[in-house]
């Protein structure tokens, strides 16, 4: 059989990769697609750059809708990134009815509803494993191998560069840009690396692993996002000392009163897997009714841990091509007719349990006086450590842990306690997790 021939826009860190995957693999890919898939055409912006694949058999252009419009080119993958020129690369590719593989975790969080709207007419497959955790085949398992399942939460490490940026900070010693510098010369990074710092990245992954868990429309603007940035390295050895590891967290649940959608740094219980997961890794906790907790883990970044991903969409969109549209795996999990609205909770209404960090004075009823803002509210204090402070010095660092609390009564507390005469400044506060179920 005639091999399938793919267009790639975006000769990147993922693009270079999925080249050489392709090429290096080319014999046992096709023994599993039942066709070669040949790579024949590819766009970039500086066609003039080096390039880290060969390039040889390939047509090289600055042009990507030439590619895209090219009656020789069966399937497109979308290696760009951003919202602007690739979605409008899709959409032309999707008119024609060609099918795309892409690892645009933000073209899908954000436009995703249309995209996926505009394929099912035209009959075309969009496949977009790579958009989340890199290698980690996380949305195949939760579309596929857990399709028994009803879900009750996700708790994901699925940001690679602020899970650098953490592990670094936990060894001590290296300052922040330096990391960042590190994680964007190996291709981690995107292209803006403030979508990493700030959780924005994770919240577009998050998103995406949602609606696929919980069968509801792609709703990126109500996930509640908070970066890294509260997260100082006095937190870190703190949590270190009640037994803790401070993790960048994608979280997902389902409650009674609606979904929890939430992107945080979070403190999590020094035994729990997710506290190891180190370096580029990530790892996703999914807890289902029938399976319960299974933990997915691997690299989640960098050019040929996301090249994996995205060849295996090609190997399935290959296999599919002589199926039924009407029969193949939904887009999000649940047939389109079959996705609900679930309400989403407010970040006001989630439940969690805190750490506070304050900048209080050294004398006798502080404590009282914290104790009695904390009581008032019904909040229960589970952990209360005092670091001395240096002679001559009548500030200390007063950590405290409380139980299960809903936000908005922290928010009220914390308040509370930052008005107090005896603290000075803002109230630190990392939200914890205690996972007893991985
Ligand atoms: P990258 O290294 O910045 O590569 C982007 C590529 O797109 C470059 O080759 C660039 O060309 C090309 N490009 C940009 N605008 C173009 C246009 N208008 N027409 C044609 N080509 C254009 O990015 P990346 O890290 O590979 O990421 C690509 C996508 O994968 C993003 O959506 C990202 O979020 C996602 N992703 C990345 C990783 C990772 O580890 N890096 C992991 C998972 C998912 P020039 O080279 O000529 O500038
Ligand atoms: N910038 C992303 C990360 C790339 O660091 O996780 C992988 O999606």
């Amino acid at each position: 059989m005639e091999p399938i021939r793919i267009g790639v826009l975006g000769l990147g860190t993922v693009g270079a990769g999925t080249v050489n995957v392709l090429r290096r693999n080319a014999g046992e890919i096709a023994r599993r697609a039942g066709r070669g898939i040949e790579v024949t055409r590819a766009a970039v912006r500086d066609p003039g750059r080096p390039r880290d694949c060969d390039l040889a058999g390939l047509d090289l252009t600055g042009d990507a809708g030439a590619v895209v419009d090219d009656p020789s080119i069966d399937v497109i993958v979308e290696l760009i990134g951003g919202t602007s020129a690739a979605r409008d690369l899709v959409m032309r590719a999707i008119a024609q009815g060609k099918h795309v593989v892409t690892a645009n975790k933000a073209l899908i969080a954000l436009h995703g509803n249309e995209v996926f709207t505009a394929a099912r007419a035209a009959g075309a497959i969009i496949a977009f494993e790579a958009s989340v955790a890199g290698a980690i085949p996380v949305i195949k398992s939760l579309r596929e191998g857990l399709a028994g399942n009803r879900i009750r939460s996700l708790a994901g490490i699925i940001n690679g560069t602020s899970n650098f940026i953490l592990t670094a900070m936990q060894s001590g010693g290296q300052p922040f840009d330096e990391v960042l510098a590190e994680a964007q010369a190996l291709g981690y990074a995107e292209a803006d690396p403030t979508f990493d710092i700030e959780g924005i990245d994770a919240a577009h992954k998050l998103t995406i692993l949602a609606s696929i868990a919980f069968g509801h429309p792609l709703q990126f603007d109500r996930v509640h996002v908070e970066g890294l940035g509260a997260v100082e390295p006095a937190d870190i050895s703190y949590a270190d000392q009640l037994g803790y590891r401070i993790k960048q967290l994608g979280l997902a649940r389902r409650t009674d009163r609606g979904i929890e959608m939430r992107v945080h740094p979070t403190m999590v219980p020094k035994q729990r897997l997710l506290a190891s997961v180190d370096g580029v890794m990530n790892a996703v906790l999914i807890e289902g009714d029938a399976a319960g907790p299974i933990v997915c883990h691997g690299a989640g970044a960098g050019a040929e841990p996301t090249a994996s991903s995205v060849v295996a969409d090609l190997v399935d969109v290959v296999r599919t091509l002589t199926t039924d549209p009407d029969q193949r795996v939904p887009h999000l999990a649940f047939q389109p007719d079959r996705i609900t609205d679930v309400p989403v909770l407010a970040m006001e209404e989630v439940e969690s349990a805190y750490y506070l960090r304050m900048l209080a004075e050294d004398r006798p009823g502080v404590l009282a006086e914290l104790a009695s803002i904390l009581g008032g509210l019904d909040i229960s204090i589970e952990a209360v450590v005092q670091r001395e402070p240096p002679r001559g010095v009548s500030q200390v660092h007063l950590i405290m842990l409380t139980h299960r609390v809903r936000e908005s009564r922290m928010n009220t507390a914390v308040a509370g306690i930052e008005a107090s005469s005896c603290i000075e400044g803002p109230v630190t506060r990392i939200r914890v997790e205690h996972f007893e179920a991985d």
